[in-house]
This record gives structure tokens, C-alpha cells and sequence, in this order.
């Protein structure tokens, strides 16, 4: 896994925008996104930036089982707010969050991923170590699933609703097997929260206890992290 050490998120997503050039230069078609407030700084740049991606196609990580897309807490809305309205793709696929058959829906964007094999995959990290929804405990070969969201995870993204009680108890999310296929992979940790995440993902043991830990398995992982969240590295 390569490391860059940065000062702040704006100096990360400096770094990040830097790579999404460089692979859509070489060829690359298939972005695979993520969302949250980690890659707030990248999208930021991609939208000031004059990259194009009206030929290409983003596949996002993972959505909120229950919440219409047109849901403001949906990702599909955080999505199209932060980065798709103003740089549009040629096809951006998200889960379906009111689905009505979970069981067809992760087939359905199993196909989608299997057709459409990701390039380059952006990724944030949780507190637990969590990528995508895949909590501490998820299979390493796990392909896209429904999930029971952790108590630790809910409490995190309480920020983001209006009371803990209304953020959703599920979602859909690309699994470690999955997210392990892209061709190459980026990873951000922002803030002092993140640091003990990032040690383990980093330096400790390959372990479903860190989901993250399976980037180590990864030929090309560029690991993007401020000063505060690499404070426990060796
Ligand atoms: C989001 C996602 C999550 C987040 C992680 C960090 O699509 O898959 O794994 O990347 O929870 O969230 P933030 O960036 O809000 O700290």
C-alpha cells in the first residue's frame, strides 16, 4: 500500500484529484465512488477541474436500504448534489434504495459492477474500520449485500439526520470481495478519529476484525491521510 501523509483534507483531495487525471488520461472508464464527508474535498476539485467524464461511468459504494433517491439523506441525492450536477457522467449507478426485493436488487448491481469492472474506486474509512458498509466481521469475499448497519455506525452518520432514530438500520453495499476487484484503489482518512482505523488498516494484522486490512491483499492501493488520522502509525 503506498502512504501520502498530508496536511488537511483540502492537500488530500489536492492528491486524490491528481490520481482520478491521471487514470482518466489512461483510459480509465469506471469510476467507483464514495460518499460521506471524506471525499468532500476531492469531488470539490473534479467539479473546479475541467475533466470530463461525460464518456464514462461511476458506480457508487453503497446506499441506505428504505430511503427514495429523491430522499435528501439518500446517497443517490448526496451524490447528484455534491458532484453529478455538475459534472455529469455518462451513467451513474447507485443500489436502489426502495427496491422492493432486496435479494434481485444486490443481483441486479452485481451485474452492473460485473459488466461495468471498476477502474478506479474511491473509498473513505469508518471509525470501526468499516469500507463501504462492510462492518468489522464481514466476509473478505463477500460480493454486493444487504447489511445491518453497526450501533457505532449509526451513531456516526446520526450526524447527518435529525435524530438517531431516523437514520436507516440497513443498506446495500458493494462488498470486500467487490471493492477488492478494482484495478486500483484510493483511500482517504481525515482527522484524529480516523487514526486508529488507519493504523490497523496499515500496520496491523490482515483481519475482518479491520475490513479495511484486506487492501493490504491489493497490488495498488494509495492510501491519502492527514497528519491527525496517521498519528498512530509506527
Ligand atoms: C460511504 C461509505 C463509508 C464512509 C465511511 C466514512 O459511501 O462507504 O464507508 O466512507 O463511513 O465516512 P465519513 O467520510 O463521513 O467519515
Amino acid at each position: 500500500m503506498k502512504l501520502i501523509v498530508v496536511k488537511d483534507s483540502e492537500q488530500g483531495g489536492k492528491e486524490a484529484y491528481q490520481i482520478f487525471a491521471e487514470a482518466l488520461k489512461n483510459g480509465a472508464t469506471v469510476f467507483g465512488l464514495a460518499t460521506g464527508s471524506t471525499p468532500l474535498t476531492t469531488y470539490q476539485k473534479l467539479v473546479a477541474s475541467k475533466l470530463d467524464f461525460s464518456d464514462a461511468i461511476s458506480i457508487n459504494l453503497d446506499e441506505y436500504v428504505g430511503l427514495k433517491p429523491d430522499n435528501p439523506q439518500s446517497y443517490q441525492y448526496f451524490m447528484q448534489e455534491h458532484l453529478f450536477k455538475s459534472k455529469p457522467f455518462k451513467r451513474s449507478y447507485l443500489p436502489q434504495g426502495d427496491a422492493k426485493d432486496a435479494a434481485q436488487e444486490v443481483k441486479r448491481y452485481d451485474r452492473v459492477i460485473a459488466e461495468n469492472p471498476i477502474d478506479l474506486q474511491l473509498l473513505g474509512i469508518g471509525r470501526n474500520g468499516h469500507i463501504g458498509f462492510n462492518e468489522p466481521g464481514s466476509d473478505f469475499t463477500s460480493a454486493t449485500h444487504k447489511v445491518a448497519l453497526t450501533p457505532s455506525t449509526i451513531a456516526a452518520n446520526a450526524r447527518f439526520f435529525k435524530n438517531k432514530d431516523e437514520v436507516p438500520r440497513y443498506a446495500y453495499s458493494m462488498g470486500i470481495g467487490t471493492i477488492l476487484k478494482s484495478k486500483k484503489i484510493i483511500l482517504e482518512a481525515f482527522g484524529a478519529a480516523k487514526a486508529a482505523a488507519v493504523a490497523a488498516m496499515i500496520e496491523g494484522p490482515v483481519t475482518p476484525a479491520c475490513p479495511a486490512s484486506a487492501l493490504q491483499k491489493h497490488a495498488d492501493v494509495v492510501a491519502i491521510v492527514d497528519e491527525a488520522a496517521a498519528a498512530k502509525l509506527k
